[in-house]
């Protein structure tokens, strides 16, 4: 398949790798309004452009790779979906459930495909974990308890209030709908406003339609380098808890003494970065487009991720629990 990244920064780098890694793809095209970094991705073996409708009509990709900053995936997405390219978006799909709905909609009427990059489900400690879950080692799942702290991304800034929830805690989300299923309801209480009216805390409560219950506490901190998170996902048999997205997984029974612990692969180290999930969920991607079949996390992963997101602000604003 012809493969063109949009969006040439620290993340379109990454996907140009992993499609250079893919026996099912060829990267024919790389483009970025700074033609500096689409150059410097293409190398030798790709042409460049500054402007991405020019290299939809001249090139013709089957596959688009979408990695321009959050606000900005739209446009790209439907031109992409609307030429005939099965589209690979970063998250979140769109900063309003509208547009969200849209890109799904029009991935549908094309008859093509749209993923959208909740990598954290390719670590080996969600993944590991997840499996855990679905082989019935801690019993029915009846809690999940994340809490997250990272570090502000330059290109949130004036991107309203509630960036936080759209730009990271969209991961989240999509997390604890995959170990706990579907939500049900919403509380959210955010705290410290930064200089621009952005809220840098959160607290989130959830329900799940199964009767199970969950909560997400984060923050973005100025000057924090990497994400610090874990996630203990808790059961009527037992618990797991995830340690740093895939430094330790850790399956209690219930007895105190029966703990199993699971790591990823310290001897050959490729599990241990974290980027290597992003890897493996656009391997994964080229390979199931190549062979006809749907995404493992589709454009309506997004868009739910996107309604949680309208309900928690919704939830703030009014002061009460919102039913979704
Ligand atoms: N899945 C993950 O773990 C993960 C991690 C970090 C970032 N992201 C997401 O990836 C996306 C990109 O983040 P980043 O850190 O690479 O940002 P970045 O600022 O490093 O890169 C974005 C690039 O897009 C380019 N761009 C802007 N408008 C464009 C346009 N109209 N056409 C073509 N190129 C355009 C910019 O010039 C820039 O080079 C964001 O949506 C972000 O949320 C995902």
């Amino acid at each position: 398949m012809r493969v063109a990244v949009i969006g040439c920064g620290f993340i379109g780098r990454r996907h140009a790798e992993a499609i250079r890694q893919s026996p099912y793809a060829e990267l024919v095209a790389t483009c970025d309004i700074d033609i500096t970094r689409a150059e410097a991705i293409a190398g030798a073996s790709a042409r460049a452009y500054a402007d991405y409708v020019a290299l939809l009509q001249k090139e013709k990709p089957d596959v688009v790779t979408i990695a321009t900053p959050d606000h900005l995936h739209v446009e790209p997405t439907l031109q992409a979906l609307r030429a005939g390219c099965h589209v690979f978006c970063e998250k979140p799909l769109a900063m309003t459930l509208e547009e969200a709905r849209l890109m799904a909609g029009t991935a549908a009427e094309c008859g093509r495909f749209l993923a959208v990059d909740y990598n954290r489900r390719f670590s080996f400690g969600y993944g590991k974990a997840h499996q855990l879950v679905l082989e019935g080692r801690i019993g029915d799942v009846t809690h999940a308890m994340f809490r997250v702290t990272d570090g502000i991304p330059p290109f949130v800034k004036g991107r309203g209030a509630y960036a936080f929830l759209f730009s990271m805690l969209t991961h989240h989300i999509d997390l604890v709908r995959w170990f706990c299923g579907e939500i049900v309801s919403v509380y959210a209480l955010q705290s410290r406003p930064d200089e621009e009216g952005k809220f840098l805390d959160t607290a989130l409560s959830f329900e799940f339609a199964s009767g199970a219950i969950g909560s997400i506490v984060g923050g973005w901190r100025e000057g924090q380098t990497r994400t610090i998170e874990a996630l203990e996902v808790g059961g009527t048999q037992g618990a797991v808890l995830i340690e740093d997205v895939q430094k330790r997984v850790r399956l209690h029974g219930l007895s105190p003494d029966s703990v199993e612990e699971f790591q990823p692969d310290y001897f050959w180290g490729i599990q241990t970065e974290f980027y290597h999930s992003l890897d493996t969920h656009v391997l994964s991607f080229l390979e199931r487009t190549h062979k006809g079949e749907p995404p493992l996390v589709s454009g309506w992963d997004g868009v739910r991720g996107l309604e949680i997101v309208a309900g928690a602000i919704e939830s703030h604003r009014l002061g009460c629990r919102v039913r979704l």
